[in-house]
């Protein structure tokens, strides 16, 4: 029996294959396509999705018609009626398997829970908007499976207000919001905090219930607010300001349903569990946390299918997508590293998520204060932004003070001050710890890197083009390697 399990036609698509063994394949389209956060199918993720055989059925990431009434609700009239049949959307690319559907805070939910290590556990769900859900919390447990606590709907949403402040600050709602997270480490928060929180936003009676209501609606962002401050101060100065109340929100709900938790354990979901700096102001207050390494609407392809299935899948790594056959080349990428500082990587099954870790990777010597400038000049952007590092498990706390894991997914302070490229503005870095149980050519590396060098930290930032998404195949890493001068190690000898 083959499921798939496909998250679609809004933004960043993707699409997961369960066999009777489990999952089998989940990737991004845009891997494929090469359209950044490419919000459909196209015919060559679906021709190597069949790899494992034609679907015999298809669960869709929530419900279209739900959301049909949304959008009304909305004011976005009928344009959307043709756009969300589904069964003819999926007929576009010769999909014709039985559909079901599921609701869309329900994947989210269910990706987090059933591919963690709890049986127990509260989940915490924070997006934009789904059908009507913004934010839910539920309960789960092995007998009860998961029970919605509390729900708030459209239009009061964190995710859409956030969004709406990355549209005003100059970047692009719905991909960058992870730009303001880092531009905020320049800001001071406290210059609009009060003026944001007093023109957007009341928290009601948060000891009773995490309800978080918005003075306006935010689908149609936020540009009309202070147009004047437009100095790149000031647009700091906002998304600092901007991400301490998302940071003082997510706190509001997490106490509540800590409040509410018998077990201690929580399960964060949703588009704003990427929230890094944030996820680390709440990760002390539980006694564990686990956090899908893709935790946005395209996660929610494998969530919707274990939804279904209510089926538990601890997920221990990311390698789920197209692969690229033959060992990991440990020790040609080694001695490029010890010769020129910098080189990429592309080996193995690539990650499922928006980091690149280990297998798609552009990898460089962290030490020293300009090897910044060095991948900067490679990546093309703003300079302001740093790299993440990868280390050895055994040594995370050596070099970190705070939360780290296999995914990138917390910042913890850097305590040594001679990695200033994997160091940002406010002393933090978003750390990826390697065991052994994820990538073994990848830990291999690290380990060989220590041993050569002493230092077990290596820069990791995603291998691709600027504009463009993460490489994906052989043809990609090529034309990475000629475009940029940077030799990229496919396989080893
Ligand atoms: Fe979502």
């Amino acid at each position: 029996m083959i499921t798939w399990g496909i998250s679609a036609n809004s933004h960043d698509a993707a699409l997961a294959v369960f066999s009777d063994d489990g999952l089998e394949f989940a990737s991004h389209s845009e891997r494929f396509s090469g359209v950044k956060n490419d919000a459909h199918l196209n015919d060559k993720l679906i021709e190597y999705a069949k790899k494992w055989g034609e679907p015999d059925e298809v669960i869709w990431y929530e419900r279209p018609f739900v959301k049909t009434l949304r959008q009304l609700r909305a004011g976005q009239g009928f344009k959307y009626l043709g756009k969300n049949n589904i069964s003819k959307y999926l007929g576009s690319y010769g999909i014709s398997a039985p559909i079901r559907y599921t609701d869309h805070h329900l994947a989210h939910a269910a990706a987090g829970y059933y591919t963690g290590p709890f049986t127990e556990a509260s989940v915490v769900v924070i997006d934009s908007i789904g059908e009507f859900d913004t934010l839910t919390i539920w309960n789960a447990s092995e007998e009860k499976g998961l029970r919605r606590i509390y729900s708030q709907q459209y239009p009061h949403s964190i995710g859409l207000w956030y969004s709406a402040f990355t549209q005003r600050i100059g970047l692009k709602p719905q991909e960058d919001e992870y730009i303001l997270m880092g531009m905020a480490a320049y800001g001071d928060p406290l210059r609009f905090f009060d003026e944001i929180m007093k023109e957007f936003i009341y928290v009601v009676d948060q000891d009773s219930s995490p309800r978080i209501k918005f003075k306006h609606n935010l689908h149609r962002g936020c540009l009309w607010w202070r147009p004047e401050l437009n100095t790149p101060q000031d647009l700091m100065d906002i998304a600092a300001a901007v991400q301490a109340i998302y940071a003082y929100l997510l706190k509001v709900v997490s106490n509540w349903a800590r409040w509410k938790s018998p077990s201690g354990n929580l399960v964060l979901m949703g588009g704003c569990a990427l929230n890094c700096a944030a996820n680390s102001t709440i990760y002390k207050d539980w006694n564990n946390v686990w956090i899908m390494p893709n935790p946005g609407d395209a996660g929610s392809s494998i969530g919707a299918v274990l939804a279904h299935k209510k089926e538990f899948m601890p997920m221990d790594h990311v390698y789920t997508g197209y692969e690229i056959e033959g060992e990991y080349p440990v020790e040609e990428v080694l001695h490029e590293l010890l010769t020129t500082g910098i080189c990429g990587v592309a080996n193995g099954r690539a990650e499922f998520g928006p980091r690149a870790l280990g297998h798609r990777s552009l990898l460089a010597d962290p030490r020293g204060a300009d090897i910044k400038d060095r991948v900067n000049n490679i990546k093309q952007r703003q300079l302001f932004r740093p790299f993440a590092p990868a280390v050895l498990e055994e040594h995370a706390a050596t070099y970190f003070d705070g939360p780290t894991g296999p995914f990138m997914q917390y910042t913890s302070t850097c305590k040594d001050p001679g990695l200033p490229a994997i160091t940002h503005g406010d002393g933090t870095s978003r750390v990826q710890a390697v065991s052994a149980n994820q990538s073994m050519g990848f830990r291999k590396l690290l380990e060989r890197w220590y041993e050569e060098t002493g230092c077990p930290v290596l820069l990791n930032t995603s291998l691709n083009i600027k504009g463009k998404p993460i490489v994906n195949n052989l043809t990609d890493a090529k034309e990475f390697a000629n475009m940029y001068g940077v030799k990229v190690f496919t396989h080893g000898n």
